[in-house]
């Protein structure tokens, strides 16, 4: 049988991701072509300085500056958008899907913010765009969720899905690190996005949580109903008396179905320390999926860093090469569900939803004060797991009394905590953190 022509590809982008790409691409290019059952060549390449000198195997592509040229080229079948951000890039991946051609993409703030939009271009002009990569680096998640899990009805899945801050908690618990040189440390190593605000602040994670709990539960893409929080307020103190409790702080993407609707949440979270997934540390990510028929399900791996996230965008390649000729009706549907059947089961607020929480408190070394914390709680239905009180690193900052109580609706524990707040004899505002015990 003839040898088919190389599939053609336009790289916009050759940063981490596009550089790593490259290199995979050479490296496996004979293992790639046999599963592919054809070459992929990538003939041009985007950057916003292609003077630069890269890091990465150039040989046969051509630099150009200008990505509409990539996205207008005739001869290109598919274009890998890995430059990241929402302009040019919705444009550009707009501008490719009108011209007929195929995206793959590692951009979750694209997909998360314009995913609707994008799908329904590319359904209607019957072009595929695969987004592996935006999830959880080089974890095969979105397709297990898309395809192995296909039989399931998924109750919750909870996942550290941003490398840079398991990479930053990580070492805050192992070593006590700075958490300024931390972040730096992932910033040389290509982990964070090019403003690294969208990791530490929670904004990376909630791009990806509203990703999966879309694929979860068949409904459509909606950032704006994302819970985000950060890891700005965590400080070593938290991390070490969860330690004595027998926890670990991770930052954790949670979507969990309820009878009254969807909860989809991005915080820092005290889980049991014996759970598998609190011992996934740095750059590692894990996603823990609970399906009514499969049980839990943990996937975990790198979720970050050149090579392990062009492994998923090299996947999508393969995955859209070998699906060039099938009917576009027949193809995996872009978030699972056929499109027509996406619900409309509704997003909670958080002030509706119910977890355990961790709280401490800075207290004056006074009588009485922790009898009226405690009938602050009770007198809210708040039930108490255990209470300690601790050995004050800094007098003037008073003594440290970690709570920790039973789940709890969100509005009560807020009620309490500006109740707590209002007391004489505390230094600090209370710290909250969420818990799951994962039962
Ligand atoms: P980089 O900043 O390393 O690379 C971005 C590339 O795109 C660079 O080559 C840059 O050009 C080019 N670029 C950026 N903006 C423009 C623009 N406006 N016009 C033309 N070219 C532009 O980013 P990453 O490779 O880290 O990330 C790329 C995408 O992959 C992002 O969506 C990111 O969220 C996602 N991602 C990243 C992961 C990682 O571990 N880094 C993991 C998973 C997903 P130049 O080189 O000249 O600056
Ligand atoms: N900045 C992201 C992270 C890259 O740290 O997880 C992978 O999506």
């Amino acid at each position: 049988m003839a040898e088919l022509a190389p599939v053609k590809v336009g790289l916009l982008g050759l940063g981490t991701v596009g550089g790593g790409t490259l290199t995979v691409l050479a490296r496996n290019a004979q293992l790639i072509a046999s599963r592919a059952g054809r070459r992929i060549q990538v003939t041009h390449a985007t950057a916003r300085d292609i003077r630069r000198a890269r890091n990465c195997p150039l040989a046969g592509v051509s630099l150009v500056e200008d990505p509409t040229q990539v996205v207008d080229d005739p001869g290109i079948e598919i274009v890998a958008e890995l430059m990241g951000g929402i302009e040019p890039a919705r444009t550009l991946v707009l501008k490719a899907i009108s011209n007929g051609k195929h995206v793959v993409t590692a951009n979750k703030a694209l997909i998360a913010l314009h995913g609707n939009e994008i799908f329904a271009a590319a359904s209607k002009r019957g072009v595929m765009v695969a987004f592996e990569a935006a999830v959880a680096g080089g974890i095969p998640v979105i397709k297990v969720m898309r395809e192995a899990l296909a039989g399931n009805d998924v109750q919750w899945l909870a996942g550290i899905i941003n490398g840079t801050c398991n990479f930053i908690l990580s070492a805050m618990s192992e070593a006590g690190s700075d958490f300024a040189e931390v972040l730096g440390e992932a910033q040389r190593l290509g982990y964070a996005e090019a403003d690294p605000s969208f990791d530490i602040d929670g904004i990376d994670a909630a791009h990806k949580l509203t990703i999966l709990a879309s694929l979860a539960f068949g409904i459509p893409l909606q950032f704006n109903r994302v819970y985000v929080e950060g890891i700005r307020h965590v400080t070593g103190e938290d991390v070490k008396y969860a330690e004595r409790l027998g926890y670990r702080i991770k930052h954790l993407g949670i979507a969990r179905q309820t009878a009254e609707g969807v909860e989809i949440r991005v915080h820092p979270t005290l889980i049991p320390a014996r759970q598998p997934i609190a011992q996934v540390n740095g750059v590692m990510n894990a996603v823990l999926v609970r399906g009514d028929a499969a049980g839990p399900v943990l996937l975990s791996g790198a979720g970050a860093g050149a090579e392990p996230t062009a492994s998923s965008v090299v996947a999508d390649l393969v995955d859209v090469v070998r699906a060039l000729t099938t009917d576009p009706g027949n193809r995996v549907p872009h978030l699972a569900f056929q499109p027509d059947t996406l619900g409309e089961t509704r997003v909670l607020d958080i002030a509706e939803t119910e977890t355990a929480c961790y709280l401490r408190l800075q207290a004056a070394d006074e009588p009485g004060v922790l009898a009226d914390v405690t009938r602050i709680l009770a007198d809210r239905g708040i039930s108490i797991e255990a209470i300690i009180q601790l050995e004050a690193e800094h007098a003037a900052q008073g003594v440290p009394v970690v709570i920790l109580t039973h789940a709890v609706r969100e509005e009560a524990m807020n009620e309490a905590i500006a109740r707590m707040e209002k007391l004489p004899a505390l230094k600090a505002p209370v710290v909250r953190i969420r818990m799951e015990p994962f039962a």
